[in-house]
Parts: C-alpha cells; sequence; structure tokens
C-alpha cells in the first residue's frame, strides 16, 4: 500500500488500539482506506448495526445503532447510496424506508434466525386463529412476512409498541422470548411464536449466577432476546444501544453484556476505564460482514437488496406505523 494511504487509514487505529492489537491492523488498514475513498466518489453511506465488528463499527461506518436507530437513520440519509453492515432484514428495512435508493447488502447469506424462523403463510394462519388480535411483527423479520402484520416493533420500542394498540391481546411474532419478557412488564396478554435468536436463547439463568460469583459487584445487562430467566437475573435489559446508554450513564465499574461479542469491544472503545468481563455469544450472519465485502459492494454494487413492490407497500406501513409510536 502506498504510505499516504497508509497514514489516512492509520490516523483511525487510535480509535480501536484497545481491542485490535497492532500486528492486525496493517491487513484492515488498505480495505479502509479504499472505503473511505469509495464513499465520497459515490455518495454512499455506511449504516452498522451495535454488532459489527470494531474495524468497521469505529473506523467506516458513518452511523452506528441499534436497529430501531438504523431504521430511523435510514430515513433521513441524503446519500444516494445505502451499505447495510448488519443482516438481511436490516437491509431490508433500509429499502422499505428508501425506494429510490440503492441500498447494498455486502453479504446476502447475512440472515438471521428469527427472521428464518416464520413465513408469510405462518401469519395467515395465526391471523385466522385468532380473527381480530393484532399481529405486531419484530423487525427481524423477513418484507413478507413484515407485509401480512399490523405493526413492526424492535427490541427498543417493543413495550411501548404493544401497548399503543390498546388491545387485551396481541400476536407478538417470532421470538418468544422477547414476547415473554414484554409480556412480564405490561397486562398485555400475548400470544408467542416459537422462534429464538440463537445467539441469546444460549445465555442461561445459572450463567449469571456463576458470573456474580465469580466477578463481586459485576453489573449485569442482557437483551431481550435472552430466556425470560435470564432476564430476571440481570440488572438491566434493553436493546444493544440501550446496553450502550446504560454503560455511558451509569459507568459501572464491571460490567457483563449478555449480548453478542462485538458490542462489548464496541463499547469497551469508549469507556478504557470499565472493566468488561465476556462471556459472549457471537452471531455467525452479522460475522459475514467483513471489510473486504463492503469494500467489494461499493465497487461493484453487490449486492443490491431489492423488494417486490406488491409486498413492499404493506411491509412499509407496517415500518412506518411503528416509527410514527413514540418510545
Ligand atoms: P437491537 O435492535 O437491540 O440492536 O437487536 C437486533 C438484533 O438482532 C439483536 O440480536
Ligand atoms: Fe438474528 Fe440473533 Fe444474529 Fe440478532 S444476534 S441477527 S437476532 S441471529
Amino acid at each position: 500500500m502506498n504510505s499516504p494511504a497508509l497514514a489516512r487509514a492509520d490516523a483511525l487505529y487510535d480509535r480501536v488500539r484497545g481491542v485490535i492489537p497492532p500486528a492486525e491492523w496493517p491487513v484492515f488498514a488498505g480495505d479502509i482506506d479504499a472505503i473511505l475513498d469509495l464513499k465520497r466518489r459515490r455518495n454512499a453511506v455506511i449504516l452498522a448495526h451495535n454488532y459489527q465488528t470494531p474495524e468497521i463499527f469505529h473506523c467506516v461506518a458513518d452511523l452506528v445503532g441499534d436497529s430501531l436507530a438504523l431504521a430511523r437513520m435510514a430515513m433521513k440519509t441524503k446519500a444516494d447510496i445505502i451499505v447495510l453492515a448488519g443482516v438481511h432484514f436490516m437491509a431490508e428495512t433500509a429499502k422499505l424506508l428508501n425506494p429510490d435508493k440503492t441500498v447494498l447488502l455486502p453479504d446476502r447469506a447475512a440472515g438471521c434466525s428469527l427472521a428464518e424462523s416464520i413465513t408469510p403463510q405462518d401469519v395467515r394462519l395465526l391471523r385466522r386463529n385468532y380473527p381480530g388480535v393484532p399481529i405486531v411483527s419484530y423487525v427481524n423479520t423477513s418484507a413478507a412476512v413484515k407485509a401480512e402484520s399490523d405493526i413492526c416493533c424492535t427490541s427498543g420500542n417493543a413495550r411501548a409498541v404493544v401497548e399503543s394498540l390498546g388491545a387485551n391481546r396481541v400476536i407478538m411474532l417470532p421470538d418468544e422470548y422477547l414476547a415473554r419478557n414484554v409480556a412480564a412488564t405490561t397486562g398485555v396478554d400475548i400470544i408467542a411464536w416459537k422462534g429464538h435468536c440463537e445467539v441469546h436463547e444460549r445465555f442461561t439463568a445459572a450463567d449469571v449466577r456463576e458470573i456474580r460469583e465469580n466477578h463481586p459487584g459485576i453489573i449485569v445487562l442482557a437483551h431481550p432476546e435472552c430466556p425470560p430467566e435470564v432476564v430476571a437475573e440481570a440488572d438491566f435489559t434493553g436493546s444493544t444501544a440501550g446496553m450502550s446508554d446504560y454503560v455511558s450513564e451509569h459507568k459501572p465499574a464491571r460490567v457483563v453484556l449478555l449480548t453478542e461479542c462485538s458490542m462489548s469491544d464496541n463499547v469497551a472503545v469508549q469507556h478504557p476505564d470499565i472493566e468488561f468481563v465476556r462471556p459472549c455469544n457471537l452471531c455467525p450472519h452479522m460475522k459475514r460482514i467483513t471489510l473486504a465485502n463492503i469494500r467489494r459492494a461499493l465497487e461493484s454494487d453487490r449486492y443490491v437488496v431489492d423488494i417486490d413492490p406488491v409486498i413492499a407497500e404493506p411491509a412499509r406501513r407496517a415500518v412506518e406505523r411503528m416509527l410514527a409510536v413514540k418510545s
């Protein structure tokens, strides 16, 4: 690599010094420099989820956040191209909100175990079995499932969305644990689907007790996709952005984030004085996104996310209804 490029990328190394060893940095520097150049030339933005690795999250992303924040940011951008450093349902949501922009997902196979757990036919069957009961779909679903739903929600606004409906009974899909965790904090009777996140379902209440025993005084934060018995043992439960905000506000001396591994790395970069204890689980779908495939996405427009207009219209309505709910 020529030296001006190396110098430009190297200036970014300070941001991630705490989580990326110096020996690994040269592997990233060339792609980072090329991506920064491509973004400028093509009027592109990179939206990155909180589970993206630090070299993506801190060095090339323009906007970062949880699913709700990414959807809101997608609506506001003036760029011509949106690269979604995240998974397929996130890219579809960005496309629903930006039908006239090019949305790129760097790896077409970046899916989600929740989105794969339910089909539009399943939703139609639920509607037939529970006539008149509103259907709330987690954003971690395909556009085709959203199109069959009344409204969407994210982990950051699930309770507010459910309560906004003013119904005694609600169908919430596909995450059984999110549904049960929301039911525990509202008076609403929630009918759940049996989908699970392959990352969060692996945490147990015994894990939490063991962490507390081994790390006295630790603060335990859990994502609401964790089983309810894990959430019951945690000090705080919230979306990925909620957990990050908790750390910034409370500055605990020791903390564990029961969620995907990159989350702790990304938050730790901003809080070098906090001890992050790390039993965590990797999301294989999020980990499909790399600097190399983000670069390829911008070089050769791949992979373009398109949604059948017949599906896109009702799916967009469900997402827009969610965005209109104050949370
Ligand atoms: P957040 O909306 O909390 O970022 O969650 C998205 C997700 O996929 C968690 O597994
Ligand atoms: Fe899906 Fe779980 Fe991965 Fe989030 S962490 S994208 S819910 S599989």
